[in-house]
Order: C-alpha cells, then sequence, then structure tokens
C-alpha cells in the first residue's frame, strides 16, 4: 500500500476508535498507547519512512507528523485532571474514625460558675480583649503611673491599644451602654506580659461580676460570695473576707479559701463596693445607684477543683492530660 493511503488509513482508524470518546482513564490510556505510543501505529509508520524514494520522503513526513499532531491534540493534556479521583477511591477502605473529645476543663469550670450565677440572677455578658486605656484602666480610676500600665504588665499594640488585663474593662463598657440595674457575669480572657512558670501564664481567664441597683450593701456582696464559694467548693469550705485594695473598688476585699491539701488560704477572688470615681467616669448618678464588682480567676479555681499543680498544662493540649477530665 501507497504510505500516503496508509496514512489516511490510520486516521480513519483513529476517527473510529474513538468514537465515543474513552469516558475512563483506562481506555483513553489505551487509545493513546495503540497510536501514539512507542509500538504504535504512528510510530510504525514513522519506521517505514527510510525506506521510500528521496522525493517521497519530505511529503510523507510532513503528513505523518500533521496527523501526529492532529492524534496528540485530540487528547486532554493532563489525564489526571480529564478524571479527577477516578480510581483513587478504594471504597472497601474502612473510614476514618475520630475519638470522641471532651470538655476542657477551662471550659467546664468556666460553664460551672456561669450556671451558679445564673441560677441567683446573673447574666452573661462579653466585652473586647483589645481595648482603651479608658476602659482598661483610667475609668477604673488607675492612676496615670500606675505599675499595671507598664510595660512589664501590659501587652501593648500598635494604635494605642492593649490586651485587656482584666475583665473589669467590660464592668466600664457595661455601665456606658446600659441603665442600672445591672446584674452581670462576664467571663473572658485576659493578658498579662508576665514572666511564665507554674502558676502564671501570660494568658488567663477571669469571670467579672457587676451589680448595680440602689441601696446595694457590703453584706449583699459578702452574701453572694459565699454563696458562690459553698456552692463551688462545697458547703464546708472555710473562707474569709481580708481586706485588700483595688482602685475602682472602696472598700475591697479579696476572698480566700481553706485548703485541706496544701493546708493553707488561697486566694480565688478579688471584689469590693464600686467606687464613686468609677461611677463617676460613667455618668452614672451615684446618688441613685451603686454596687459591687467581683473578680476570680478561673485557672485558679479550675487548678482547685481538679488537684492540677501546673498552670501550663491547661495550655499544652496534651491529650495524655485532657482525657482524664
Ligand atoms: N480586676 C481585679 C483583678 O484582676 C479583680 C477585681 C474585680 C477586683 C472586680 C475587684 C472588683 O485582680
Amino acid at each position: 500500500m501507497d504510505i500516503k493511503e496508509s496514512i489516511e488509513s490510520v486516521r480513519r482508524q483513529f476517527r473510529s476508535d474513538s468514537d465515543p470518546f474513552p469516558s475512563d482513564k483506562d481506555s483513553l490510556e489505551n487509545l493513546k498507547i495503540k497510536f501514539l505510543g512507542r509500538k504504535g501505529l504512528i510510530a510504525n509508520l514513522f519506521s517505514q519512512i527510510p525506506n521510500l524514494s528521496n522525493d517521497q520522503k519530505p511529503i510523507a513526513g510532513k503528513l505523518l507528523n500533521h496527523l501526529k499532531i492532529e492524534l496528540e491534540n485530540s487528547f486532554p493534556s493532563d489525564t489526571e485532571s480529564a478524571f479527577p479521583l477516578e480510581e483513587k477511591i478504594d471504597r472497601s477502605l474502612p473510614g476514618v474514625t475520630y475519638p470522641p473529645g471532651n470538655k476542657h476543663p477551662i471550659q467546664s469550670t468556666m460553664d460551672e460558675i456561669k450556671r451558679l450565677f445564673g441560677q441567683i440572677g446573673f447574666a452573661v455578658a462579653y466585652g473586647p480583649e483589645i481595648d482603651d486605656d479608658f476602659h482598661n484602666f483610667s475609668a477604673l480610676n488607675f492612676p496615670k503611673d500606675h505599675p499595671a500600665r507598664d510595660m512589664q504588665d501590659t501587652f501593648f499594640t500598635k494604635e494605642d491599644l492593649i490586651l485587656r488585663t482584666h475583665t473589669s474593662n467590660v464592668q466600664v463598657h457595661l455601665m456606658e451602654e446600659k441603665q442600672p440595674p445591672l446584674r452581670y457575669i462576664v467571663p473572658g480572657r485576659v493578658y498579662r506580659n508576665e514572666s511564665i512558670s507554674f502558676k502564671s501564664f501570660c494568658l488567663f481567664h477571669q469571670v467579672e461580676g457587676i451589680y448595680i441597683d440602689k441601696n446595694v450593701t457590703f453584706s449583699d456582696l459578702k452574701g453572694t460570695l459565699e454563696y458562690f464559694v459553698k456552692k463551688m467548693f462545697g458547703s464546708k469550705t472555710k473562707m474569709r473576707f481580708r481586706p485588700s485594695f483595688f482602685p475602682f473598688t472602696e472598700p475591697s476585699a479579696e476572698v480566700d479559701i481553706w485548703s485541706e491539701k496544701n493546708n493553707q488560704w488561697l486566694e480565688i477572688l478579688g471584689s469590693g463596693m464600686v467606687d464613686p470615681q468609677v461611677f463617676k467616669a460613667v455618668n452614672v448618678d451615684n446618688n441613685l445607684w451603686n454596687g459591687f464588682a467581683f473578680g476570680m480567676g478561673v485557672e485558679r479555681i479550675c487548678m482547685l477543683q481538679y488537684e492540677i499543680d501546673d498552670i501550663r498544662l491547661l495550655y499544652q493540649n496534651d491529650v495524655r492530660f485532657l482525657e482524664q477530665f
């Protein structure tokens, strides 16, 4: 057979073989090999060229090259993406199972605190973790040169904002935004630029409490916190109110509970009657309204509850630790 006819016949054969065009990767591959493979029909035609007469050689070469390009263009340039995933899925493989998770101990403690205060009428509120000097310090009656504002304790951001050092900033937001009476607890993260050790971390959680009404007394504060401590740690827990100082409360008291295990008093929260300076900063009439506030460290309480002796364990997310709760 004349070479031109052979070329034409391969073209016809390809047209019939590729109609319909293969719909899976294997038959596509086979079709390609049959025509374009190293021992395929095109290669076979090329191998005949040396035997042709000198004037036939260039003509046949040209025709054959055309056919080759034509065939190559009929195939998708990337078989993988033409048939994505096909053949890659082994439907007999067992599925991936995930072990059931459980609550992080900090979350459990936080949930319990929320529940206990919920039972005596405190609603939950939240506020910003990145805040300005006014809400974190000034409105809370911190003097301009107070050490807490120092770079040593507070994380500063570029725009004169800080990472809040306590949840007390939300006291200010709530009093600005809402009309008293107020009765809220505020759970959240707080940040301090402290050196990290078994007892302190750069990030921890607090729950703030704020109670503003008419004729609120210090015994209301004591009763509320006593209720909380007895419910949280057990009705036989020994507790004491110890006089203390905060710029934003007057008088102020810290609450300690007696730890049998450590044979010592452990501080769990700060509290006090809202200072008149704070009311002034947020334009609340202190002749009409007064109240108390408190703030507790969640990690502290969590570590006491679960007998955890290193705060860093709560932040390492080691499954061997977390599994125990
Ligand atoms: N913000 C105080 C602290 O971080 C705790 C506190 C809150 C004290 C409210 C009094 C009233 O230590």
